[in-house]
């Protein structure tokens, strides 16, 4: 079997938590080549997964290592430039989320790509837990019925001031681009991507300056259903948490830990699983399942999931939400 030869752009946090140990352990793949700024990374990396080639300069990367596509987890402000020259250099990619920084930056990915026939996968882990999966089969078979609402929530605190995620001009903004952009793709990919009319968000500077550290919202879309959200960097709260319920004419869902039943008259249907796995197992599954899609799309066994496509609407949708709040009412999208 050939092996897809793959290599990762940015060594830093996700990479070294979830990218390189997954990749490592797939047996049709080869990391052939890491690229990052700090030299004393890409050694240790390189001696830990026994990868051969290693540069400063992702350019040199491109040009010198036949690859079939790029893992891109570097921070948000650079992931524009580094996706375009790795499509130019005719690479697909798995860009970590978000995409970009805003919309335009988003459809310049996405134009590229289109340019170069190839494919962008936006790392949307949450939508690849082996829970969330299951419930999206159930509302895809109709167990449910018709979506209405959707309520969510993601409280994390965040660990330091100093990183770039708390700088506007390279995360493109707090709290709602970092936990609240995974959770409204889940939600929206539940609700199966209906056109928004209305949107309005509350955001809270609680801990933090520049960026948003809280966001409170709602979302009308154009078929009546209804999107609630919350979340949080800064919520004083005894534990961190993460939750979301689905809601249909016929039966409802709720993840973390995960429910699922149907009413049919006076009978409830139970489609619980006696095990769920815990967040922690479920949270590394997420990305073995992200991961192992992208591989199978860039060998041509699936379909691609998660695209740049996908993206473009995420990033409309957040750009309405910052819009809202910046405006302190509720907009039209
Ligand atoms: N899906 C998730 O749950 C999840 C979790 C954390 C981070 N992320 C995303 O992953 C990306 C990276 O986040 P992180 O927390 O790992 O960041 P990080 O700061 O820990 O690591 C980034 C790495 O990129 C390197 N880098 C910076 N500029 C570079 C360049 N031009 N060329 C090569 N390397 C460069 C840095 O030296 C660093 O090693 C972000 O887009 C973030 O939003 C996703």
């Amino acid at each position: 079997m050939e092996k897809t030869r793959i290599a990762v752009i940015g060594l830093g946090g996700i990479a070294q938590l979830m990218h390189l140990p997954i990749l490592s352990e797939l047996r049709n793949v080869e990391i052939a080549a890491v690229a990052d700024i700090q030299k004393s990374k890409l050694e240790s990396i390189k001696s830990k997964y026994g990868i051969r080639k290693g540069y400063t300069n992702y350019k040199e990367l491109l040009e010198n290592e036949d690859i079939d596509a790029v893992v891109i987890t570097t921070p948000t402000h650079t992931h524009v430039q580094i996706a375009i020259d790795c499509l130019k250099a005719k690479k697909h990619l798995l860009v970590e989320k978000p995409i970009a920084l805003s919309y335009k930056e988003a459809k310049l990915i996405n134009d590229t790509a289109k340019k170069n026939n190839c494919m962008v996968m936006v790392g949307m882990n949450l939508r690849f837990r082996p829970d969330a999966m299951l419930i999206k089969s159930l509302i895809n078979s109709g167990e449910f019925g018709d979506l209405f609402y959707v309520n969510c929530g993601w409280i994390r605190k965040q660990s330091s001031d100093e990183k770039w995620f708390m700088k506007k001009n390279e995360s493109g903004g707090g709290v709602l681009i970092d936990l609240g952009i995974v959770l409204f793709d889940l939600a929206i990919w539940l609700l199966d991507f209906p056109p928004i009319k209305t949107i309005s968000v509350k955001t809270f500077n609680q801990r933090t300056k520049s960026v948003e550290d809280s966001a409170v919202g709602f979302i009308r879309f154009k078929n009546s259903s209804v999107l609630s959200f919350e979340v949080s960097w800064s919520i004083h709260s005894e534990h961190d948490s993460f939750s979301l319920s689905a809601f249909g004419t016929e039966g409802t869902a709720h993840l973390n830990p995960l429910k699922a039943y149907r009413k049919i008259e006076s009978t409830r249907i139970d489609y619980t699983p006696p095990q769920s796995g815990n967040p922690k197992h479920l949270y590394k599954k997420s990305f073995e399942n992200e991961i192992n899609h992208f591989i199978g799309a860039v060998r041509g066994i699936n379909p691609l999931h998660s695209s740049s496509e996908d993206a473009l609407i995420r990033m409309k949708l957040l750009e309405g939400i910052y819009k809202s709040a910046e405006l302190n009412k509720e907009i039209e999208l």
